[in-house]
C-alpha cells in the first residue's frame, strides 16, 4: 500500500492549476421544493462511450449536490467565454445562486444554463469514494451542442478559448 507523502494542498492545488479544464455547470431541481440547484465544476469529462458515461468529482463538503442528488438527474452546461458570472454566480456557497443565472427548463426537466456551449442531460448510476470527493458516474440522456467557444480555468483565472 502507497503511504501517503506530505504534500502541502496549496501546492498540489497550484501545480494541479497547470492542467487547463473545461468549466461546466452542474445543475438540477432541489428535492422537495423544485427549485434550481447547482455548481460549477472543473472535472467533468467524458468516461465510456459504450455505454455513453461521463464523470465528475463532487467535495464531500458541496452543500448543493445533496440537493441535486435525490432525483438523480442532472444537466451539464459547458459554460461558454465571455460566461464568468455565471461561473461566479454558482460557484459561490452563499445567497440565491441563480438569481442572475439565466437559464430555462430543458426536456430532461433541468435547468439548462442559456447561451452555453453544450448541454449534456444526465442521469446518476454510481457514487464512489474519492478521497475527500466523491466521484459521480452518470449515464448520458441526451446531448446538444452550442455555439462559440468554451470558458477555460487555467491556473487560478477564467478564458475564453478564442
Ligand atoms: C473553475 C472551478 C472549478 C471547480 N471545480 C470543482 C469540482 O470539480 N468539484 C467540486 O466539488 N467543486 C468545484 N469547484 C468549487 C465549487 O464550484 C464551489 O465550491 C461550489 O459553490 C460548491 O459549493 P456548494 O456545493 O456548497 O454550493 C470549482 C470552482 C471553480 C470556480
Amino acid at each position: 500500500m502507497l503511504t501517503a507523502p506530505m504534500i502541502d494542498s496549496r501546492h498540489f492545488r497550484d501545480v494541479m492549476g497547470h492542467l487547463p479544464t473545461a468549466v461546466v455547470a452542474i445543475t438540477g431541481l432541489e428535492a422537495g421544493t423544485g427549485r434550481p440547484a447547482g455548481l460549477v465544476v472543473g472535472t467533468f469529462q467524458s468516461l465510456s462511450l459504450d455505454p455513453p458515461l461521463v464523470t465528475f468529482s463532487v467535495a464531500r463538503s458541496s452543500s448543493s449536490w445533496p440537493k441535486l442528488r435525490p432525483s438523480s438527474r442532472f444537466s451539464a452546461s459547458v459554460l461558454a467565454a465571455g460566461q464568468h458570472d455565471i461561473c461566479r454566480a454558482l460557484s459561490t456557497k452563499h445567497g440565491d445562486k441563480f438569481a442572475a443565472v439565466d437559464w430555462r427548463y430543458s426536456d430532461h426537466g433541468t435547468p439548462h444554463i442559456r447561451h452555453a456551449h453544450a448541454w449534456i442531460d444526465c442521469e446518476v448510476t454510481h457514487e464512489v469514494e474519492g478521497g475527500d470527493h466523491v466521484i459521480v458516474i452518470a449515464g448520458v440522456a441526451r446531448l446538444t451542442p452550442g455555439a462559440g467557444a468554451p470558458l477555460l480555468f487555467h491556473r487560478g483565472q477564467l478564458h475564453g478559448l478564442f
